[in-house]
């Protein structure tokens, strides 16, 4: 296969991420499979229009359904809120189309586990969008663990601060509103750091949370995008349905202990998805606000110049950093997605699925959905339980 003809469905935040993504894939990774931005959907008119020239997609449809009767589409991109997600894969899937879905994969763990059997099924590659395992620094920290050169892990800590709804008068947007995004910071936020823990130091066994909705009304939404929104000016408020802030403990399977937050609260700070993770001979610590780097303390350094060191990790040794610029010239978020949509076209190119998968999705929201049960009945709950 020469060209991957996509299919995306949403075009606000992450519809503009992916559609980046595949428009600058060929020019950096001339040699795996390249994507063809055919149709662009959504459900209004004017703005999927104006979304499909700028971003530059061939077409655009108001109806997602329209656009699995087309020959022409290989894969469904699923940029919509989580409500849909399961709805449209379904039938992506069942029309024999590949699935791209973002993360998190459904409102629940019973309905991404269906749509797990479903693309199963179909034989239909799916892929689900953690992209933060594609920044090189975290990957290097993964090719530390993997090589013993941490040694045995002892601790994941890892946090993920925002604070983008701090102010009580922002409007109620769709994030916040249980039905439609299946959960608040836990399953936005928390997820991706469920997904990091899972990739570098492997499966949970047990976990155990707590969480608070601190406020618990807001006004009605006028306007949103991605992060950002504009109050209607009624005056009227509707409930806050979703956590603010979720906090959890876990145990891996392989000995180590977890902590996780995630969290909309934490003042002062934009975008924090952070970990450190600490084995017998040594450490990491990755802040996505500092994404380029990875702090790395090995314990066999000699005894008067031991301490973190700042590894930039833009060499060509490190991964997908030849493809860009000359060493020290940093990348940025976007290409997350680059690289992820890279995975997505080397699975097409070596006929393999992609990594992460519908597979990391159900595990993801395994443990989303076992920290809920144990803050509704305030006790550690098994993985293997839900
Ligand atoms: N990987 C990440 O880091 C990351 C970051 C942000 C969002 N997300 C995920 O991406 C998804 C979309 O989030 P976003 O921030 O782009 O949201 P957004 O509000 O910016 O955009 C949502 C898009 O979906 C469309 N849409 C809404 N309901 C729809 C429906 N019923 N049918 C068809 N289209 C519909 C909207 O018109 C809009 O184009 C969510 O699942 C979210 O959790 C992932």
């Amino acid at each position: 296969m020469k060209k991957l003809k996509i299919g995306m469905v949403g075009y606000k935040f992450m519809g503009k991420a992916h559609s980046h993504a595949y428009k600058d894939l060929p020019l950096f990774f001339p040699k795996t499979v390249h994507p063809e931005m055919k149709v662009i959907c959504g459900r209004d008119l004017q703005s999927v229009a104006y979304a499909a020239k700028q971003f530059g997609w061939e077409e655009y449809m108001t109806d997602w359904k329209k656009l699995l009767d087309r020959n022409d589409i290989d894969l469904i991109d699923i940029n919509a809120p989580s409500d849909v997600h399961k709805e449209i894969t379904i039938a992506a899937a069942l029309a024999g189309k590949h699935v791209f879905c973002e993360k998190p994969l459904a409102l629940t763990l019973k309905d991404s586990r269906e749509m797990l059997e479903v693309v199963e099924a179909a034989g239909v590659k799916h892929m689900v969008g953690f992209n933060y395992r594609f920044a090189p620094a975290v990957m290097l920290a993964k090719k530390l663990i993997d090589e013993g050169r941490l040694g045995d892990i002892y601790h994941f800590r890892a946090w993920f601060l925002q604070d983008w709804i701090v102010d009580p008068s922002f409007p109620l947007v769709w994030r916040l509103q249980k039905d439609i995004a299946g959960s608040g910071s836990h399953g936005d936020l928390g997820a991706h750091l469920i997904d990091l823990a899972h990739y570098l130091v492997g499966d949970i066994t047990e976990v155990i949370g707590m969480s608070e909705t601190f406020i618990k009304e807001r006004p009605l939404p006028f306007e949103m995008t991605g992060l950002s929104a504009r109050g209607s000016d009624s005056g009227e408020k509707g409930e806050v349905t979703v956590d603010d802030a979720t906090l959890f403990m876990a145990r891996f399977a392989k000995g180590a202990l977890g902590s996780f937050e995630a969290t909309r609260f934490a003042t002062g700070h934009r975008c924090k998805n952070s970990f450190e993770i600490n084995g017998s001979k040594g450490s990491v610590i990755f802040d996505f606000e500092r994404m380029n780097e990875l702090q790395v303390y090995f314990a066999n350094d000699e005894e008067d110049v031991q301490g973190f060191r700042r590894v930039l990790a833009t060499d060509p040794s490190h991964a997908f950093a030849q493809h860009w610029w000359p060493p020290g010239h940093t990348i940025g978020y976007e290409h997350t997605f680059i690289h992820e949509v890279v995975e997505l076209m080397e699975s097409f190119r070596e006929d393999r699925q992609p990594v992460p998968n519908f597979h990391d999705g159900v595990k993801c929201q395994q443990v989303l959905e076992a920290v809920d049960l144990s803050i509704e009945k305030r006790q550690w709950i098994q993985i293997s339980e839900v």
